[in-house]
């Protein structure tokens, strides 16, 4: 039996694809759903098998319309604070993963689904898909690190429009304002995040996690971002990969990276 009640989850040539499953309310993500979303997101730091993941939505209409708004409207004051940081620990644990993760945006993405969407190392949209923080419509804000992430992709002016507006992106105009890498039509969603991916899983898996480490230090008030680079630029130069990448480039051949 799975022990996922609101997640499908599919194993296929190391590509974990995390399906939230709970169509008939647009994927809101309750508490439980956050508690699961933390148990795969974990599989996927653990699984040698899993060598990067899809988070995707069920159903043609929604990635994910939020954080589940009856679930919300019972919160106390202690409550609350409690609920925005596990959440946050959550989505956290997502964008520091050493393997690459892409949201696969097939439908609304709003509120909490904007902020799962701006945890993913990438976001690839269907062409129905929305994107917005409708929170203050609500009488809130985003407590999943909309405001921090938002402002982080697509910069101050327009961030703080769309969170004061409460005004939703089509798919296009989030890729104009680089909140999303490539918009296709929705059949082609999850084949063009394996495409993705497995140019990815080409390339030395160190290196990669590496990568994600050191961009997520631009951001990051505590790290000396150039200094995390010379480090992880140092510790690739003592890897295998590194030896075989660069004998491969010299025998003209192809190389086949360990992860090592
Ligand atoms: N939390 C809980 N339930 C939600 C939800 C959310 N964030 N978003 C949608 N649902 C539920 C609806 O209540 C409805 O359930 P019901 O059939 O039991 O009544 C079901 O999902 C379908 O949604 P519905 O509103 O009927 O679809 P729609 O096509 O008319 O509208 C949206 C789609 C996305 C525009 C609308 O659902 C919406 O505005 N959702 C809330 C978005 C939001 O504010 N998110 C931020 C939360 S902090």
């Amino acid at each position: 039996m799975s022990i996922y009640e609101n997640l499908l989850l599919d194993l296929n040539n190391g590509i974990l694809t995390i399906t939230i499953n709970r169509a008939d309310k647009l994927n809101a993500l309750n508490i439980d759903t956050i508690r699961e979303i933390k148990n795969a997101v974990q599989q996927v730091y653990d699984e040698p098998s899993v060598k990067g993941a899809i988070l995707t939505g069920a159903g043609p209409k929604a990635f994910v319309a939020g954080a589940d708004i009856a679930e919300i409207a019972e919160l106390s004051e202690v409550n609350s604070r409690n609920f925005a940081e596990r959440g946050q620990e959550v989505f956290g644990m997502i964008e520091r993963c050493n393997k690459p993760i892409i949201a696969a945006v097939n439908g609304f993405a709003l509120g909490g689904g904007c902020e799962l969407a701006m945890a993913c190392h990438m976001r690839v949209a269907s062409d129905n898909a929305r994107f917005g923080q409708p929170e203050v419509n609500l009488g809130l804000i985003p407590g999943y690190g909309g405001t921090q992430r938002l402002t982080q992709l697509i910069g101050k002016s327009k961030a703080m429009e769309l969170l004061m507006t409460a005004d939703m992106l089509y798919a296009e105009e989030a890729r104009q304002l680089g909140l999303v890498n490539y918009v296709v039509p929705q059949e082609q969603l999850l084949n063009k995040c394996r495409e993705l991916l497995e140019k990815i899983m080409s390339k030395a898996p160190l290196a990669v996690g590496l990568v994600i480490e050191c961009v997520n230090a631009v951001y990051d008030k505590e790290e000396n971002g150039y200094q995390t680079e010379a480090n992880a630029f140092a510790r690739c130069c003592t890897s295998e990969d590194f030896i075989e990448g660069t004998n491969a480039f010299l025998e003209k051949r192809k190389p086949v990276f360990k992860g090592q």
